[in-house]
């Protein structure tokens, strides 16, 4: 089986102003080749939006959103629409993160219409799934997955869930240096493509890219990069720094170590 074109995607979740993107930015579209064989996204704060856009216009690094709301325009402070994203020159938006379920109330069901509202807006959704520590510890890994993509993808039409993409993060991952063993992280990415696989059939599964999240760096992206079923990583901490996002991009080990 060939594999899928990998995606790597930097989340800088509540991190740079937009004069601090837009450093990072021009120092990244100077890092990242045009030739490079991977999709690069990153993912800034809503009001870096526009000027990273503008950086990394013409490059091989597209732009996403952090999170949307379902609804195209109207009275709803403080949110931001497909649409928007879109204009602000969006091509991507993450969905569903841990973080967003966590602190922000974030269900299925509203995972599910903003996925709908992605694709309605022609964004690509990256539709974020995983397990707490605990429903780890009591073996619930596959079935609370499971529910995630259910509920979550309820209702799409094949080729809506042909352009989105899954990223599998263990929350217990996110942000405290414990990645996944590469063995844990392609025993889930399997199961869900075996998932898509019954729900959506063969070449939907096989398509469909799903990227590991939780502590990945330059260090460890190789390793999880060579397995079946990991398709690319969506990167929180290690994205913030151009150069060891650039290593991400390139699973340049080296070109990080060197520096050092
Ligand atoms: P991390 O975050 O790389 O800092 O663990 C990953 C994520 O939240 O997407």
């Amino acid at each position: 089986m060939t594999k899928r074109k990998p995606l790597i995607a930097g989340n800088w979740k509540m991190y740079k102003t937009g004069p601090q993107a837009a450093e990072t930015a021009n120092r990244l579209r100077s890092l990242v080749s045009e030739f490079v064989d991977v999709d690069v996204m990153v993912a800034p704060p809503f009001t870096a939006l526009g000027i990273v856009a503008e950086i990394l216009k013409g490059s091989v690094i597209c732009v996403g959103g952090q999170d949307l709301f379902w609804e195209v325009e109207g009275a709803y402070t403080g949110e931001i629409s497909a649409p928007m994203l879109k204009a602000a020159g969006c091509t991507y938006v993450i969905i569903g993160h841990s973080e967003r379920r966590q602190y922000f109330g974030e269900t299925n069901a509203s995972v599910n219409r903003k996925i709908r509202a992605a694709l309605n807006g022609g964004l690509f959704p990256v539709v974020c799934v995983g397990e707490s520590e605990a429903e780890r510890e009591s073996n619930q890994t596959f079935s609370v997955v499971q529910q995630q993509l259910e509920e979550g993808l309820e209702g799409l039409a094949f080729d809506e869930v042909q352009r989105a993409s899954i990223a599998y993060e263990p929350v217990w991952a996110i942000g405290t240096g414990k990645t996944a063993t590469t063995d844990q992280a392609q025993e889930v990415h399997k199961f869900i493509r075996e998932w898509i696989d019954k729900a959506y059939g063969n070449s939907v599964a096989n398509a469909i890219r799903i990227l590991y999240g939780g502590s990945v760096k330059p260090e460890n992206i190789s390793d999880l990069m060579a397995m079946a079923d990991i398709d690319g990583a969506l990167v929180g901490g290690a994205s913030l720094d151009a150069d060891s996002f650039a290593a991400l991009v390139g699973f340049q080990v080296d070109s990080v170590t060197d520096k050092a």
